[in-house]
């Protein structure tokens, strides 16, 4: 990234660029995030004139590449700080400039108080993704408190409109999507629970309001932290709008002590052309590519039994699911919750990481062993950051949760929540852990928390606050760990369903749980919400049974096996309650599912709608998998053809296991004929093959 004049700096991707400037007062302006500009294009947006505020009203609000609190800020602001002596306002002065081969530094530093703080691109040459962070440096002899220290602030240019995508949602309804104009004034959505949370996702898209799935151009923002997070989105009055991004919460502090350095997590960006379907293809590619821990990988095929067996667990029982699943064609066996302690129900045993001695009474060797004998690898449940009242390791150490001092403890299903940001609690979580994974084979851990953070406090600690931001590091810090100590363990990252998903928690895990609802017909929009950020390669979906335990709804089996289809397929219902026919009918969809499988979990996923049928397309190089869903006929309509994305015009497509052949112009002009069934809900999934 060459600097192009001395205070203009353009970060390119290959298709966009990102132009900052400085103005007069070493106040850093977003000029630029858009289609790719040459030098000489970006430097000539100087000569633009600049947006002239009325001086008496207006101020650089939703401008500020970098939006520290100071003079003529009133909207919101990315940095906010607080000195020993009460001081508020930065006043920075731009220091120098750092310039790599896909990487800019500009550094700034209130020179009265020794403040050093820097704002980071980096790009990669096969994505335009554009991540960003923020670093502080305290060079003064008292400590500062970071009110609010953001990623990034992202600028976006002036458009006609603004509409704004996000993700909202429930436990049991994550990631329902949203589009709706974008309010004048300050629009904020976070978490406070102490993890990402189901209630909102770290990712949000603009658009000018004309935007369609395929057509037009999306600024796309995400932030990779897995605890507390605010997104703050402003509009002004004059048609301004910036996003700023970035891990804590009001009103908690982050103190910076005297000589001390401060990191924020990442926040990326992506402009794209193509409508939302472009821009979630490149968080997509960008998750496989620079995200993911083992992107290369397929996942398999798993069996939970979390919802055949809940508590009532024993090695017999165990075993004999762990033989349908593998007669079905699964390939990972995880033992849900229930094994450990005193945990029968979920009122005792948290905390205690030893298998229950009544339960497994030869411990896990022999189930473990039994699961590899089949060909499966073995998974266990764990959810390390918690703790039952009526635990061994409550007993012996009740000061290790969040707690203050003369306020009660609310529980959360019996259970209240381990401070892992202290440094023994950390060390003993992971040593637990290390313990479990280095005295039974397992090869898979589902990592569980299934709780919000309540009286927060850390008595006796310097900086009480410190708890929020510690506790998502030295999470990181343990699977990091973990990880490195046992290579061959893949983790799924789980919060009662998908209450942590982030970009933060995909860095260091393989793939998470999406949602407790294993309802095919809910599982639709939720699927279809998290792929606007996540791709299918980490979105785990569960056949279970009819009627749905969460829902009631009944739904065919041949249904709920393609609404899965479209993630990590797994199977999660009481295989010993399913019928013979039912057992073979799922090995068929499980082997059908192998066929696709390199296609939608390492391929680019397309949303399909027409009529009432939805769907989902994938593209691997030459296969296609189609997964089409239909609830039911309105007046007894026909169901149109499916039109597909990014086919080959020219080519011809086998429709395997039949001997018809398509057009691709045809499939892209007209659809794909889905012949379903007139009854409800009808699916199908189909594998097209381009020949030569
Ligand atoms: C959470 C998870 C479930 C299951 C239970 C076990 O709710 O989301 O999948 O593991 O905990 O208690």
């Amino acid at each position: 990234m060459p600097k192009r004049e001395p205070r203009i700096w353009t970060v390119d991707t290959p298709n966009t660029s990102y132009v900052v400037a400085l103005d007069d007062e070493d106040r850093l302006h977003g000029l630029h995030w858009g289609p790719a500009l040459t030098t000489e294009q970006a430097a000539s947006l100087l000569d633009l004139p600049a947006p002239a505020p009325r001086p008496a009203t207006d101020g650089l609000d939703a401008r500020l590449d970098l939006s520290p609190g100071s003079a003529l800020r009133w909207g919101q602001n990315g940095l906010q700080v607080r000195f020993a002596d009460g001081t508020r306002d930065l006043e920075l002065r731009f220091t120098h400039a750092e310039t790599e081969e896909r990487r800019l530094r500009l550094q700034f530093e209130d020179p009265h108080y020794r403040l050093d703080i820097a704002v980071e691109y980096t790009t990669r040459p096969d994505t335009d993704v554009i991540e960003r962070r923020l670093s502080v440096r305290n060079r003064k002899t008292e400590p500062v408190e970071l009110v609010r220290a953001d990623s990034a602030t992202w600028v976006l240019p002036r458009l006609e409109g603004y509409r704004l995508s996000r993700l909202h949602g429930e436990w049991g309804a994550e990631t329902q999507l949203t589009r709706n104009e974008l309010a004048y004034g300050e629009t904020h959505f976070g978490s406070r629970r102490g993890l990402t949370s189901h209630q909102a996702n770290p990712w949000l898209a603009l658009d000018d309001g004309t935007a369609t799935e395929h057509t037009g151009p999306v600024w796309s923002t995400t932030l990779a932290w897995s605890g507390t997070w605010r997104i703050g989105v402003e509009r002004t009055v004059a048609d301004r709008v910036a996003v700023s991004a970035g891990a804590g919460h009001d009103p908690v502090a982050i103190t910076v002590g005297p000589g001390e350095s401060w990191q924020s997590p990442l926040s990326s960006g992506v402009y794209t052309e193509g409508g939302f379907a472009a821009s979630a293809d490149a968080w997509h590619q960008y998750a496989l590519a620079h995200v993911l821990p083992h992107p290369e990988e397929l996942r398999p095929v798993l069996y939970n039994s979390w919802e055949a067996t809940e508590f009532d667990i024993d090695a017999d029982r165990q075993a004999a699911l762990a033989d349908k699943a593998a007669a079905m064609g699964c390939e990972l066996f995880v033992m849900d919750d229930g094994w450990f302690g005193a945990r029968t129900h979920d009122g005792a045993g948290l905390g205690d990481w030893t298998p229950n001695p009544d339960r497994f009474p030869k411990g896990l060797g022999p189930l473990i062993e039994h699961v590899h004998g089949l060909g499966m690898r073995f998974g266990i449940w764990v959810e390390p950051e918690m703790v039952n009242p009526d635990s061994d390791l409550y007993r012996a150490h009740p000061d290790w949760v969040y707690h203050q001092p003369h306020r009660r403890r609310t529980e959360m299903r019996n259970q209240l929540v381990l401070n892992i940001a202290r440094t023994d609690v950390r060390a003993w979580m992971e040593d637990r852990l290390d313990r479990l994974l280095t005295e039974n084979e397992i090869d898979f851990v589902k990592w569980d928390m299934n709780r919000s953070f309540t009286e927060a406090g850390w008595p006796g600690a310097e900086h009480p606050d410190d708890l929020w931001e510690g506790h998502t590091r030295n999470l990181y810090r343990v699977i990091d760990a973990i990880r490195e100590k046992h290579p061959h363990v893949r983790i799924e990252s789980c919060a009662s369903g998908g209450g942590r998903v982030d970009f933060g928690i995909l860095g260091r895990t393989d793939q998470v749980w999406t949602s407790d609802n294993t309802d095919a017909v809910d599982r639709i929009d939720i699927q279809e919400g998290f792929a606007q950020v996540y791709p299918a390669r980490v979105m785990g979906t569960w056949v279970t049974d009819s009627p749905n335990p969460f829902t009631r709804r009944e739904v065919p089996l041949d249904f709920r096996f393609h609404v899965a289809m479209a993630g990590v397929l797994a199977v999660g219902g009481d295989l010993e309650a399913w019928s013979e026919s039912e057992l073979e009918r799922g090995a068929e969809l499980v082997a059908a599912y192998k066929e696709v499988r390199p296609t939608v979990q390492h391929g680019r996923r397309t949303t399909l709608r027409a009529g009432e049928v939805r769907g989902a397309q994938f593209r691997l190089g030459d296969e296609v998998a189609v997964l089409a869903w239909r609830r039911g006929r309105s007046f007894g309509h026909d169901d149109p053809p499916l039109r597909l994305h990014g086919l080959d015009p020219a080519a011809r497509y086998r429709e395997a296991g039949t001997d018809r052949v398509h057009h691709g112009a045809v499939l892209a002009a007209h659809g794909l004929h889905l012949r379903l069934a007139p009854d409800d809900y009808a699916s199908a999934a189909i594998r097209l093959v381009k020949e030569d």
